[in-house]
């Protein structure tokens, strides 16, 4: 019997040294309970013989208050595991939190308002369902002006009087007639055209327009702008060019082209090898535009440019499809994450 009392006892110091994680309820049964091993013990020492029995009891007692022990520290053991389980640690990482983007446009026409801002240019806005004065007549397209066919005008139910802006320039007007020069502002805003849905054309697109009005201002000052504006937006060893164009609205007309960004002005398939690609429209304000708007032409002077958002976009991040502004697919908008 001594020999089975020294074998349990081996058994329960080893798991008294190494039995955490055991599953403690189980050793319990095993050892201490009724139909366990130590009962089994206490049932054999009835019949040992009498001289045996005051060693043997002893031993057998102190066996019980070993397992007891021992049973009893590895649940306090597991119980102090569970409770340091539901302390939340406060050094782990937080969960990934899944942000949403900026969606491109959003991005390119903060960086122009920026540029525009340091040169002390702020925002004006204007409604998008217009009239025909603000759009086209304060503009000096006439009536039955052949430029009027530039733009494919959606209008709002029968009254030709109202329809969508088909440029922003709608905006220098409202502020021209509002305003007191001197006026230096920007209008970035949604312009409406009746085209058919293509890769390359929309029936709604995003528009700036930038005015100053005030004496004295030259095209010397709207080159300046303009050169400012294209270095700050593609790199300082971006060039300019001017060419002759027309516009109702500006007198005298030119549109602006920068040196290719994508191959330095080499020439490569996105500015067709010619190493130049167009981005605005440009003038000095028609003095008809100013005396239809209430200013005097002789006192002031003025420049605007015109630019489409989306086009701007392209040039920095070579979209190859205007649709792809407008279908909110999150795989293309995440590609803009790192973008600034
Ligand atoms: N409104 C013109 C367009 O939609 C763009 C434009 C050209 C605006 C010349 C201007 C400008 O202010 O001076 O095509």
């Amino acid at each position: 019997m001594i020999d089975k009392i020294n074998a349990l006892r081996a058994e329960l110091a080893a798991l008294a040294a190494n039995g955490e994680g055991a599953d403690v309820e189980a050793l319990r049964i095993k050892y201490l309970s009724k139909k366990g091993a130590i009962s089994a013990l206490m049932n054999d020492f009835r019949n040992v013989a009498a001289e045996q029995k005051r060693e043997l009891g002893q031993a057998l007692n102190e066996l019980k208050n070993f397992a007891t022990d021992t049973i009893n520290s590895l649940r306090e053991a597991a119980e102090a595991g569970r409770a340091k389980a539901d302390v939340p640690d406060l050094t782990r990482t937080a969960a990934p939190v899944a942000l949403g983007t900026r969606h491109p446009l959003s991005l390119v026409r903060e960086q122009i308002i920026d540029i525009f801002r340091r040169l002390g240019f702020t925002i004006a806005e204007g409604p998008e369902i217009e009239d025909d004065w603000h759009v086209f007549e304060s503009l000096n397209f006439a009536a039955d002006h052949p430029a009027r066919d530039m733009q494919d005008t959606f209008f709002i139910g029968r009254n030709p009087d109202v329809l969508l802006r088909t440029h922003t320039s709608s905006v220098q007007t409202r502020v021209m007639t509002s305003q007191k020069p001197p006026i230096r502002i920007i209008c970035p805003g949604r312009v409406y055209r009746n085209e058919a849905i293509s890769a390359r054309a929309h029936c709604f697109f995003h528009q700036l327009e930038a005015l100053y009005v005030d004496h004295n201002v030259t095209f010397a000052d709207l080159r300046q702008t303009l050169l400012y504006f294209a270095r700050e937006m593609f790199g300082p060893q971006t060039e300019i060019r001017l060419r002759p164009s027309y516009f109702p609205f500006t007198e005298p007309s030119a549109e602006m082209d920068i040196s290719c960004n994508l191959c330095g002005g080499k020439g490569c398939s996105f500015c067709k090898g010619t190493g130049w690609v167009e981005i605005l429209g440009c003038g000095m304000v028609d003095p008809n535009v100013l005396e239809a708007c209430g200013i005097d032409s002789k006192e002031y002077t003025g420049f605007a440019l015109g630019m489409g958002i989306e086009r701007i976009t392209n040039l920095k991040y070579q979209v190859k499809d205007l649709r792809m502004f407008s279908e909110n697919d999150v795989r293309f908008l995440e590609e803009f994450t790192a973008a600034k």
